[in-house]
């Protein structure tokens, strides 16, 4: 016996002594936080440092970019894609890294990554978190098998400005469906297991103000309010972490005068502990170069020192922290201790997605050839699409199209391809985009469609009247119309939020005709449609509705799908309106532009449908509300239409009198009801005292006793409504 002891004593050392034994942090059995730990113990500082270098990756730059890997200076890429080129990248570093530190693969999967769905502000329009959280669910599968494992998504910034380029990533005007749009979106990218190779990590972003720009400029640095801050941005930036979002991005902007870059007050004293975010934070692209450029950093070191010290972590393709931190630590102008907790939340999130486990998880090029545009991605981007579509005017209910009728589709949206996909479209290919023309084809005979299409920039009067002489053939016209998608996404603003006045003529013409015209809208932001829609019969809002829009497109119109989606920016008559929202805070007295009709176009929340829905008997079950209990309110719904449809109930809050000048409304909750035509049903919310709180002169978040009105309807200027009472106990 005591042989046998001596004899594995023995081997337990030998074994001990190669090497062969397992790291703590090598061990999937031991939880991430422990692994952090133990893997920070063995690493240098240059090592740590490197985990908070994130590169862009360039093939023209593909072998410099190597030799970085190999001198251990990388800690991830953004921009690298696919399987083949991430896998290759990923053996030099585990071929280099002495302690075998992965690779990270980042991307900006923001609507779709090879299938593309719509843009984010088309995707919020169908109010459908289920449909979202679907929607992102399906690109973090078509991602993760092209080699990524972070996506730059979502984007939760609240806009009020049309004229902002980025307004189409947004999620519309309201905070609080920002914020169930972005907690729907956090779990569709991450799922229930990060490690899974259908799932990445999110990434919320930009935190935090970005939207708040002076004349909508992009980048343009404002001042807004902590009231701002705390009741509108930060609202969506809670639910993503709540809703367990594992990194955030810091905005190209500042608060309070100090660049988010190295603003302390937010990188810590609000996103760390007021908001309990224990993620990764990093930097947006090159911003500690920005901060040298706008004069808040006397150089590089300054802009690195600062930064460190305000919590900023991971820094995006600047290289000033792979050029000064070692030095700064050494220097002891920085603490080794923010490195450590940096690199710590740099090396978690590598761990919670499976990379050390197997760091090639995610490079397999077989599956990656059949995921990405599937028959399975396409069906979920084209329900998602006809799911964000709304209907702003349906006159004589000239929608859905009849069978047998013979149409004009025309105008430059008819074939286009490229412009559905929208900015921020990814891997997403023009030429695997169903255009309205294919869509319309698919489901009318070939005869029932006349199809003359144009370029964005060939609404030419010659084409104006090739088009007007095919509409006189037909029994319908399908215009087609929209802005180009150039005209849209980041670094652009535009001074006009108008369609180009040859398409107003175009429409014009075409309605001279005495024909009915549907007009079909592709946009990324609200615009101002008066002449659009005094010269349509029926109006539908596309946005850029992805790879399946024509089919989408096509699917409405002839009414197999029955529109739902309503609006989340409220859609201004004139650009000197803007910004123009729903929930503005009260005053004594509205004073309205003078020159132009009162109120906006479309208000918050509005859109139409095939079928008509009857609101009714609305009350609340207790007239007074209590500190711990939820406030119950039902009302009956009835589809007095001729065809099923879902109808997007909303409920709004108005404090009648507070401390603080208290809102117009505010959203507080929304369902989605389904009723069969003739079908009545019964919608019961459950309001928590949450919903009728405010933030005090101090910030605190408090129930204040008075009147508080519940408002039920259709759309924000739609509401039927019940008061209910509360008494400080
Ligand atoms: C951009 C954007 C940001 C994006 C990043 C990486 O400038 O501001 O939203 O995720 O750079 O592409």
């Amino acid at each position: 016996m005591m042989k046998k002891i001596v004899l594995l004593y023995c081997i337990l050392c030998v074994w001990a002594c190669s090497g062969e034994q397992k790291k703590l942090y090598q061990d999937p059995s031991v939880s991430v936080d422990r692994r952090v730990d133990d893997l920070l113990k063995r690493m240098t500082l240059e090592e740590k440092v490197a985990e908070l270098c994130l590169l862009p990756y360039y093939e023209n730059k593909d072998s410099s970019l190597r030799e970085m890997v190999r001198q251990g200076k990388v800690g991830a890429f953004l921009k690298a894609n696919g399987a083949v080129l991430n896998r290759s990248l990923q053996e030099e570093a585990m071929k280099y890294s002495r302690l075998g530190i992965p690779l990270m693969f980042h991307e900006d999967v923001i609507h779709g990554y090879r299938t593309i769905t719509p843009i984010p502000l088309a995707e919020s329009c169908s109010w459908d978190p289920d449909m979202v959280e679907r929607s992102s669910a399906m690109a973090a599968t078509e991602a993760a098998a092209a080699g990524i494992q972070l996506t730059y998504a979502p984007m939760v910034d609240v806009s009020t400005d049309p004229r902002w380029g980025r307004i189409m990533e947004t999620s519309g005007e309201d905070a609080f469906l920002g914020g169930e749009m972005a907690k729907a979106r956090v779990r569709g990218f991450q799922g229930m297991d990060l490690k899974a190779n259908n799932t990445i990590m999110a990434c919320v972003k930009h935190f935090a103000g970005y939207a708040a720009l002076l004349g909508g400029r992009d980048y343009q640095n404002t001042d807004f309010s902590l009231r701002d801050l705390q009741e509108i941005y930060l609202k969506p930036f809670q639910a993503a972490i709540d809703a367990g979002v594992g990194s955030v991005m810091c905005s190209y902007t500042s608060y309070n005068g100090v660049p988010l870059t190295m603003n302390r007050f937010m990188n810590h004293d609000i996103l760390r502990q007021q908001m309990g975010f224990k993620g990764l934070l990093m930097t947006d692209w090159n911003t500690f170069n920005h901060a040298l450029t706008e004069g808040a950093a006397i150089d590089g070191k300054d802009a690195v020192t600062r930064g460190v010290k305000s919590g900023m972590e991971m820094d995006m393709s600047s290289g000033q922290i792979n050029r000064h931190l070692v030095q700064l630590v050494k220097d002891r102008v920085i603490s080794e201790k923010l490195v450590d907790e940096a690199a710590a939340h740099a090396l978690k999130v590598k761990f919670q997605v499976g990379l050390f486990d197997d760091p090639y998880r995610y490079f397999d090029a077989d599956r990656e050839q059949k995921v990405l545009l599937s028959e399975e991605s396409k069906a979920i981007a084209w329900e998602m699409a006809t799911k964000s579509m709304v209907l702003l005017k349906n006159e004589a209910e000239v929608l859905p199209l009849a069978k047998g009728k013979r149409i004009a589709l025309v105008g430059p949206f008819a074939t286009n391809r490229n412009d559905l996909l929208g900015s921020w479209s990814m891997m997403g290919r023009a030429e695997e985009v169903v255009n309205v023309q294919e869509g319309m084809s698919e489901i009318w005979p070939e005869e029932g469609v006349m199809t003359l299409g144009c370029r964005l920039d060939g609404v030419s009067e010659k084409y104006i009247r090739s088009a007007v002489a095919l509409a006189r053939q037909a029994d319908i016209i399908v215009a087609c119309i929209g802005e180009t998608s150039y005209q849209i996404g980041e670094g652009v603003t535009t001074a006009k939020i108008e369609l180009p006045q040859e398409q107003v003529e175009l429409l014009k013409q075409l309605r001279n005709t005495g024909k009915q015209v549907v007009t079909v809208l592709f946009n990324g932001r609200p615009l101002v449609l008066n002449e659009v829609l005094e010269h349509s019969d029926a109006l539908l809002e596309a946005w850029y509705p992805g790879t399946m829009g024509g089919k989408a497109v096509a699917s409405v119109l002839c009414g197999e799908v029955n529109p739902s989606g309503k609006l989340t920016q409220t859609f201004p008559r004139h650009s000197g309106q803007v910004p123009i929202t729903y929930n503005f805070r009260r005053t004594f007295y509205y004073v309205h532009h003078t020159d132009i009709p009162e109120g906006p176009q479309f208000p918050f929340g509005f859109g139409l449908s095939y079928s008509k829905y009857e609101y009714s008997d609305l009350k609340a079950e207790k007239d007074s509300l209590k500190l711990e209990e939820p406030v119950i309110v039902t009302l009956k719904i009835k589809n007095v239409g001729k065809r099923t449809g879902r109808e997007v109930v909303q409920l709004y809050v108005r404090d009648e009198v507070a401390s603080i000048i208290p809102r117009e409304r505010e959203l507080k909750g929304f369902q989605m009801v389904e009723l069969a035509a003739g079908e009545e049903k019964v919608v019961r919310f459950e309001l928590s005292p949450a919903a009728f709180m405010l933030l005090d002169a101090q910030m605190q978040e408090v129930l204040e006793p008075g009147v508080f009105r519940i408002m039920v309807g259709p759309n924000s200027a739609d509401t039927q409504s019940v008061k209910v009472v509360y008494i400080a106990e």
